[in-house]
């Protein structure tokens, strides 16, 4: 079986009625970046912080995946398949994909203050109340905050992605502005031999020696075409 992986970003789950930061009318457009997703501003204003992300966890619950998301997981069936995801959703999960490798952390976890790469105390919050309150403890005794992965915070799934990356036969890069590092620097991990595609409706800046295939469609329309032009790969 080839090694298919993808690199999915905000586009992806676009279609499901989740915002992308960056487009107009994006998220870092109402809210400033650097209050809500960096270590900073947690350390500056944390009440502030919980309370996007347990907005961002009650929108999840209203929302589902879309049929980018669906045919992404339908891959399986031809195909060894790893998603990298800068997601935080859970999407690609409910879709059925397997193996999922979340580079900025997931919004339905919670962790330490103290230590949020530690895994003792990184746990799943409850589906039906997913919401952080400040004095609720990680094992650690330390504030549980979310398990996300925030600017100024090292990315610790970054080498298990690379490993996948360097072994893809097929990458298929969907909805990233490849504007936030290390995620957008996977492109350049991938062997010689590999196929690369770019699904995004817009133009994205990268590396024209890369010879990337770019379908100009959203994630669902882009998916459908990709899966025609991987019918005879094998
Ligand atoms: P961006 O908002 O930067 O980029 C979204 C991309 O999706 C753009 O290239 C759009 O053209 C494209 N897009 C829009 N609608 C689409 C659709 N229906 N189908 C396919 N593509 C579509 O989002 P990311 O690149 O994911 O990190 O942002 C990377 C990181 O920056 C995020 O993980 C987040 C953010 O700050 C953290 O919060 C740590």
């Amino acid at each position: 079986m080839k090694k298919l992986v993808f690199l999915t970003g905000a586009g992806m789950s676009a279609e499901s009625g989740i915002s992308t930061f960056r487009d107009s009318g994006g998220l870092w457009e109402q809210y400033p970046v650097e209050a809500v997703a960096s270590i900073q501003g947690y350390e500056r204003d944390p009440e502030l912080v919980q309370k996007f992300y347990n907005e961002r966890r009650q929108q999840l619950s209203s929302v589902a995946p879309n049929e980018g998301h669906r045919l992404v997981a339908s891959m399986e069936e031809k195909f060894d398949v790893t998603v990298v995801t800068q997601n935080v959703d859970d999407l690609h999960e409910r879709a059925g994909s397997h193996h999922i490798i979340h580079l900025h952390g997931e919004l339905m976890k919670a962790t330490s203050t103290r230590n949020p790469n530690d895994p003792d105390c990184i746990v799943t919050l409850p589906e039906d109340n997913p919401i952080i309150r400040m004095g609720d403890k990680a094992k650690d005794g330390s504030q549980l905050r979310p398990y996300i992965v925030w600017f100024g915070e090292s990315v610790p799934m970054i080498e298990p992605a690379i490993q996948e990356v360097s072994k893809a036969d097929i990458l298929v890069v969907i909805g990233t502005s490849l504007n936030v590092y290390p995620a957008a620097g996977l492109l350049n991990f991938t062997h010689p031999g590999c196929k690369i595609y770019l699904i995004d409706p817009k133009d994205v800046p990268y590396d024209p020696s890369l010879g990337i295939h770019h379908i100009m469609k959203g994630a669902s329309e882009g998916m459908k075409e990709l899966c025609r032009l991987l019918e005879n790969e094998k």
